[in-house]
């Protein structure tokens, strides 16, 4: 069978693919290289001994679209592809909601005249804004995100429903938790896009010595050490979810699917755990200062993954340190590309 992957190239993407050609799908990448350079379909191509068959364009253009669904019978697609800053959404909205909802629209007007079933989506905890009880499993209330990036991912969601509906298409609807780790042959990871935002990346570059500190931001929380607390998923894990959702798409005899899954690893951890995590993980020394809150962000967040367990047959088992021991080596592999 034949997979389009949207974003092929990007973080959680790349690590999909590999899942993929290892599960021996035939992978069809488009990826415009916004957020993520070439030397990684060469990498993915190292780690599978398989070449994906890669299109670099902007999924804007409907016409290039068209044409790699004239030229290969896709049987499903998961796309991966968007913006993903929270805080430049928030600058930039128009451009939020254009790269994320245009590009999914042209994919499932295609999907929608060629008959294509089988399509996942990248959704996000974000969804749930901060959830009244924890942990968050799929039946918690929604609230509408703060940013413009979040609110691309729940505009995505009910585009999907609505198709999935009106169509009777098998959709899967994933709800990400905090992505984290590189793959363990160090040759994938995430690609720091000036300063990092995110926790771990930010934590990793001070460990390198880019950053002098890490700002923590807040520790007057009403969590156990006062640092906001959240659920750090290893992205070999949450790749390896993608390939489970798409088989139980592809074998269920249901015409009409709407999956929902949060992808999380059921227990959280604060700031400063995952500071000192990081520490042990790799012996460096992470230095840290404490600041006033970051505007936006909420106070705790972790998963109920209990039906992606029992529906899926999937479980995030990596334990933090060992993700967080990937993400120093794959540090270390970008600083050796550079001299
Ligand atoms: P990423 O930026 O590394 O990957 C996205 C890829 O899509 C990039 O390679 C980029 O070049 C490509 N892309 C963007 N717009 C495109 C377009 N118009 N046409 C073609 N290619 C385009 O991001 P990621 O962390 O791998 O995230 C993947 C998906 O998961 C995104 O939809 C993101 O919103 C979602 N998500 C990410 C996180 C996270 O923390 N990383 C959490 C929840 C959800
Ligand atoms: C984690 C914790 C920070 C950086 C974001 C998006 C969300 C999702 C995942 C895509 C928070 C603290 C961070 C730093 C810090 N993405 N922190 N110093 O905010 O949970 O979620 O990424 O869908 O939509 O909002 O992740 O990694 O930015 O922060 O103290 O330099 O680390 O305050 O408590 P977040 P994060």
């Amino acid at each position: 069978m034949t997979i389009l992957v949207t974003g092929g190239l990007g973080y959680i993407g790349s690590h999909t693919v590999v899942e993929l050609l290892n599960s021996n799908f035939e992978v069809v990448i488009v990826d415009d290289l916004s957020n993520s350079e070439r030397f990684i379909l060469n990498n993915i191509e190292e780690i599978t001994g398989k070449k994906p068959i890669f299109y670099p364009f902007d999924l804007k253009r409907k016409e290039l679209l068209n044409q790699v669904f004239d030229a290969h019978q896709i049987d499903g697609c998961i796309n991966f592809a968007a913006y993903k800053a929270v805080g430049e959404s928030q600058e930039k909205p128009l451009d939020y909601y254009e790269n994320n909802l245009f590009t999914l629209i042209n994919i499932l007007q295609e999907f929608k005249v060629r008959n294509i079933s089988n399509f996942i989506f990248s959704s996000s905890c974000t969804v749930y804004g901060q959830a009244d009880v924890q942990p968050i499993d799929e039946s918690t209330p929604m609230k509408t995100p703060e940013s413009s990036y979040g609110k691309t991912k729940q505009m995505g969601e009910e585009i999907l429903k609505d198709f999935a509906e009106a169509h009777h298409r098998k959709v899967s609807l994933l709800r990400y938790f905090n992505p984290i780790g590189a793959h363990p042959s160090a040759k994938l990871g995430e690609l720091p896009l000036g300063i990092p935002n995110n926790l771990v990346p930010y934590v990793t570059q001070t460990a390198s010595g880019i950053r002098e500190k890490l700002n923590i931001w807040g520790n007057d929380y009403p969590t156990e050490d006062g640092t906001a607390v959240r659920d750090y998923i290893y992205v070999v894990d949450l790749a390896k979810a993608h390939v489970q959702a798409l088989q139980k798409l592809i074998s269920s005899g249901e015409e009409k699917v709407i999956d929902i899954y949060n992808l999380g690893t059921g227990k959280g951890s604060s700031v400063l755990e995952v500071v000192q995590a990081y520490e042990r993980a790799n012996g460096v020394e992470v230095p840290y200062q404490i600041c006033d809150r970051r505007a936006g962000d909420i106070t705790i967040a972790y998963a109920n993954a209990n039906k992606a367990e029992r529906e899926l047959g999937w479980k995030a088992d990596t334990p933090l340190e060992e993700a967080l021991r990937t993400t120093w080596q794959w540090q270390k592999y970008l600083e050796s590309r550079e001299v």
